[in-house]
């Protein structure tokens, strides 16, 4: 597949650094690691704060300094290999994906300086404060009404379907400009995809996934068309008044492949982030209470869930020439694991970081957005749609509490995180 694809799917894996610690058992997919991460995560930073997973053929860093410097070092550790499955996609699944026309390409996550730099500003430029602005009062009115078709059905609710997997969905469709109309098709075609890429997704899920990426990118092929001829008020339109003034500076095909790795990188994530913040502030005994009679701790609240439970507990990068770190000669070709997770647990950082404190002090000190050129440019969409979303609840629903006895379900991921189902009554 060409450099540039959207999706590599690579075979190549380096050796352990000389005399760096090798790990045999490390797997982001055991059934330890998926139940409890940060109890895994923090008897291995303990013992050995950088190894090599035998079983992954990553470089494992657990410190956020550590972590920190490979995203600061952006020539040297370079992001190219993020989007890539990390477990090899089965042939039908890959044979869906060779479709003439299937032909995304890296844009953001993926692509390397200097195109990630000149793609970036256009796509910065959408997110921007007025962008913001326009889409807040959308998100309240769908929080009210998802709470409210929420009270309509009883006093019972499996959250993730009746709030949390909508609510982001539609906030990001309306923030590209796709029509309403389109959005159950849309949902249908978005929902499940970090198993593609992350997950161990046995080879009928794969298949169907495909089939639905498939499906989506020819709609996101024909919408920017569509928008290209009648332009509305919404983040493509901007893109492609910024190609019309100047193509050299932003293609056409990268405007196709923005607003198809956008719904990714902003849905299920965000669900996930609902989803797990709401069994931290539910399980803190009294603290939904303080929530409801002090609104103010809300912000600081959605940090220190970004923090202790981050929807995304990992990200990746491949060095692009030999260099140091942590002590270790780190060849070209290493892969590595960034353990976003055990950086936030950072007892170097953070005091007594296994406690879910609302009021911790340097709680934005996360590096759940990640750092650097990367730096995740949804950040402020996702903490307004947690903000609203927690405000709504405390406020509509006083007596929201988790359902007694329900055990979470964890889908095995090599980097997301979020339960499947969440049981709430009120
Ligand atoms: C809680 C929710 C979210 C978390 C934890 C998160 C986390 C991250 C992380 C860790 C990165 C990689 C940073 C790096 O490589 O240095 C990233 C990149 C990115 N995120 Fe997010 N994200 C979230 C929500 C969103 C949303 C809602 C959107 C879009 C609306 C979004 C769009 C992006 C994009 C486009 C990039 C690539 C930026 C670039 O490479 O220049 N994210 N995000």
């Amino acid at each position: 597949m060409a450099d540039e694809a959207y999706h590599k799917f690579r075979t190549d894996r380096a050796p352990a650094p000389r005399g760096c610690p090798v790990d045999h058992d490390f797997s982001p997919f055991s059934e330890t690691y998926v139940n409890n991460p940060y109890a895994v995560l923090a008897r291995l930073r303990d013992r050995n704060a950088v190894f090599y997973a035998e079983d992954l053929g990553y470089l494992v860093l657990t410190r956020m300094e550590d972590v920190a410097e490979v995203f600061r070092k952006a020539e040297v550790f370079a992001a190219t290999n993020v989007q890539d499955p990390v477990l090899p996609i089965c042939q039908a699944a890959a044979d869906i994906l060779s479709a003439i026309d299937y032909n995304p390409i890296a844009v953001l996550s993926n692509r390397a300086r200097p195109d990630h730099t000149r793609i970036r500003k256009h796509a910065q430029a959408g997110f921007s404060a007025r962008r913001m602005k326009i889409l807040e009062p959308f998100i309240r009115r769908r929080c009210q009404a998802l709470v409210a078709a929420m009270r309509a059905n009883g006093s019972l609710a499996e959250f993730v379907a009746a709030f949390g997997h909508p609510l982001p969905g539609e906030t990001i469709f309306r923030f590209i400009g796709f029509p309403e109309a389109d959005d159950a098709a849309l949902k249908d075609w978005t929902t499940n995809r970090l198993a593609f890429t992350w997950g161990n997704a046995p080879e009928a899920e794969q298949i169907d996934i495909a089939e639905k990426m498939l499906a989506y990118w020819r709609y996101c092929v024909a919408f920017v068309a569509d928008r290209h001829a009648t332009p509305g008020d919404d983040f493509t339109s901007e893109l492609l008044a910024a190609h019309d003034a100047d193509p050299g500076d932003l293609g056409y095909k990268e405007i196709e492949s923005v607003v198809y790795g956008l719904s990714f990188a902003g849905h299920e994530i965000v669900s996930n982030l609902l989803g797990n913040g709401l069994i931290n502030l539910l399980s803190t005994p009294g603290l939904w209470a303080d929530i409801r009679a002090d609104p103010g701790l809300i912000p600081n609240a959605v940090e220190e869930i970004l923090r202790f439970n981050s929807p995304q507990t990992s990200w990746r990068r491949v060095a692009v020439e030999d260099s140091e770190l942590a002590g270790y000669q780190i060849p070209a070709g290493t892969q590595i694991f960034l353990s976003l997770g055990s950086a936030n647990h950072d007892e170097a950082l953070f005091d007594h970081p296994g406690i879910f404190d609302i009021h911790r002090a340097n709680a934005r000190a996360h590096i759940a957005f990640g750092r650097g050129i990367h730096f995740c440019l949804g950040n402020r969409l996702a903490i307004a749609e947690a903000q609203i979303a927690f405000e709504t609840l405390a406020v509509e629903m006083p007596g929201l509490s988790l359902v007694a006895g329900q055990s979470f379900e964890f889908v095995p991921n090599f980097t997301f995180r979020g339960p499947k189902e969440l049981w709430l009554t009120w």
